[in-house]
């Protein structure tokens, strides 16, 4: 028998909450036909079967008669993001309430379950050890992509053997433009099949108009947050350390930006205000030595900054540096089997003379430690792993460096020690708050009402989010009509618009009206750890990022 915790004993009780449409029966009502967000003609030509479609929102509605049981095929996609075990009970839920011979079924490890065959029923009995708890344990999750038929022609192969109406696709922008292709092509093909998305992840950056937040963010960031806080009560405890922090997020800033908000840091960087002022990391080294120097000149010898995960290629310079770097070092060329050979102790020297000059000039400039990351770490397509560069302390050493040469100038005067850390996997799967526990069962719960009434190509969507839940509105949205087309991997392809951190947005304007006074001052918020019983203001309310979002 599984043991669990305390917490969790509790927690299995909790009942999500949900919008008022999806309490009885649902009515749905179609809106305006839907267009692309953009290249409109290319989106249109790929996708004649699912393009155009209408948005759709949840009403209430009649008492629901003789609607037909539904079998359903669930999968994870990607990254682990608190609350995918709630829209699997959602869904559980739905289908059981649309009629109780339904059935649901998890594919197991990610898309490759599909493909491969592999898969298990979730019963009652499954899904309720289940219920509010983070991770994607039930049937695990994984990184295969879903993208061309003869895989669609092997999940079709499986989905007809176990009587499958529908697919629900749990995955962020990459995992539902594949939903929606497998959607075109099922369509295309009469196979019987409907294709549903959902947004996940805790990046944030799968939202637009019609969807407002991906789920998992919200209690990641506040896991996140939580930490932060902790770390800046320390530091002003101690008074001695400046803790540089690495914030989870693959490319786009919104939960490092969402932690400011939230904690009041001194320093937040926000890789896309980088890109667009076209900052040097010399630049970003100097903006924050001053800050440093700043401090000490009030005593202050301690501080914390918060650092994005992708900043590296946000930095242009950089960028360049990292595709000379791929391009040199490629698998199998000659030059890199010239590197291998090389004494250790030239490598550093030899990458510098085969590369621009101006790239060498960055590339002199790194700590030898980042240099040889930069060097030796490289995935199976033989690209330098990113996400790897230890960003917080290549950023560390070099304003510790720059502080030197500002200490001799007399332009610095404190101490400056610091701290490293890195918050990712620490949020991944954390249970989820009451936010994320009702957004994700109301999306399950909506997925499974899109599917009893024939839809495909439809993402669940539930919006004005910053009200009380039973205020949700719920429904669908076409996910061609958050397509345009992007190129990728040297082909122009139909994908979903990629959110980044909108400079013009208002959560960026709040963050910049107030970062002078944070970097100067101690206005360090302490947000503690999630809440799950309590003051609904304790518990229940959602982002900052939201709530600046939608004016609240
Ligand atoms: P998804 O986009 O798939 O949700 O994953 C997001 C993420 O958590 C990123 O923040 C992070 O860079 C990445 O996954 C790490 O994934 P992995 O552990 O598979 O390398």
């Amino acid at each position: 028998m599984l043991e669990i915790s305390a917490l969790q004993r509790e927690r299995a009780k909790y009942q999500p909450k949900i919008p008022k449409s999806l309490v009885a029966a649902v009515k749905l009502v179609e809106g305006e036909k839907t267009e692309s967000v953009a290249n409109q003609k290319e989106i249109a030509e790929l996708f004649p079967n699912t393009y155009g479609m209408p948005l759709i929102t949840f009403e209430q509605g009649e008492v629901w008669r003789d609607r037909p049981a539904i079998n359903v095929g669930v999968i994870l996609s990607g990254g682990q993001a608190p609350g995918g075990h709630n829209v699997i009970s959602g869904i559980f839920d739905g289908i059981k309430k649309i009629h109780p011979d339904s059935r649901l079924f998890g594919f197991l490890g990610g898309p490759g379950g599909l493909i491969d065959h592999k898969y298990v029923e979730l019963t009652a009995e499954i899904i309720d050890a289940y219920r509010n708890t983070g991770g994607f344990d039930i049937i695990g999750s994984g990184r295969t992509k879903l993208e061309d038929e003869a895989q669609f022609d092997k999940g079709l192969e499986i989905a007809k053997d176990l009587g499958l109406n529908a697919l629900v696709v749990i995955g962020g922008d990459d995992s539902n433009t594949n939903a929606c292709v497998l959607a075109e092509y099922y369509a295309r093909i009469d196979a019987g099949v409907q294709v549903i998305g959902c947004p996940k992840t805790i990046d944030g950056d799968l939202k637009n108009e019609v969807i407002e937040a991906s789920f998992g963010f919200d209690t990641a960031t506040k896991v996140y947050s939580g930490l932060i806080g902790n770390i800046q009560r320390d530091a002003n405890s101690a008074k001695k350390y400046w803790h540089f922090i690495k914030l989870m997020g693959r490319s786009a800033s919104h939960i490092g930006l969402e932690c400011a908000l939230k904690t009041q840091p001194n320093i937040a960087l926000i890789s896309e205000e980088i890109a667009e002022k076209k900052q040097t990391l010399g630049d970003i080294v100097d903006y924050m030595a001053e800050i440093v120097a700043d401090r000490a000149k009030n005593g202050d010898n301690f501080g914390v900054a918060l650092i994005p995960e992708g900043l590296i290629e946000f930095i242009p310079e950089m960028k360049t540096l990292i595709s000379e770097l791929n391009d040199l070092l490629a698998e199998g060329s000659i030059e890199e089997k010239e590197f291998k050979h090389l004494r250790k102790s030239r490598r550093l020297a030899w990458v510098a003379e085969h590369i621009t000059p101006e790239s060498a000039e960055v590339f002199n400039s790194l700590p030898p430690g980042i240099a040889t990351q930069l060097t030796l770490d490289r995935d199976p397509h033989g690209n330098v792993q990113v996400s790897l560069i230890e960003t917080e302390k290549l950023l560390g050493e070099m304003v510790k460096t720059k502080l030197e040469k500002m200490k001799e100038k007399g332009k610095f005067t404190g101490k400056f020690g610091t701290q490293y850390h890195f918050f990712g996997y620490e949020g991944r799967c954390a249970a989820p708050s009451n936010f994320d526990a009702d957004y994700c069962y109301s999306l399950g719960y909506t997925a499974s009402v899109l599917i009893s009434d024939g839809k495909t190509g439809y993402m669940a969507s539930v919006r004005n989010l910053t009200a009380p839940a039973e205020e949700w509105i719920a429904g669908g949205v076409p996910i061609t009509m958050m397509m345009n087309m992007e190129r990728r991997h040297g082909n122009m392809k139909p994908v979903i618009q990629k959110a980044l951190v909108e400079l013009d947005g208002e959560p960026f304007k709040y963050f910049i009206s107030k970062r002078g006074e944070w970097a100067n001052e101690v206005c360090f918020i302490y947000p503690g750890p999630i809440q799950y019983f309590g003051p609904t203001e304790v518990c229940d309310p959602t982002t900052e990022t939201l709530k600046l979002e939608q004016g609240k």
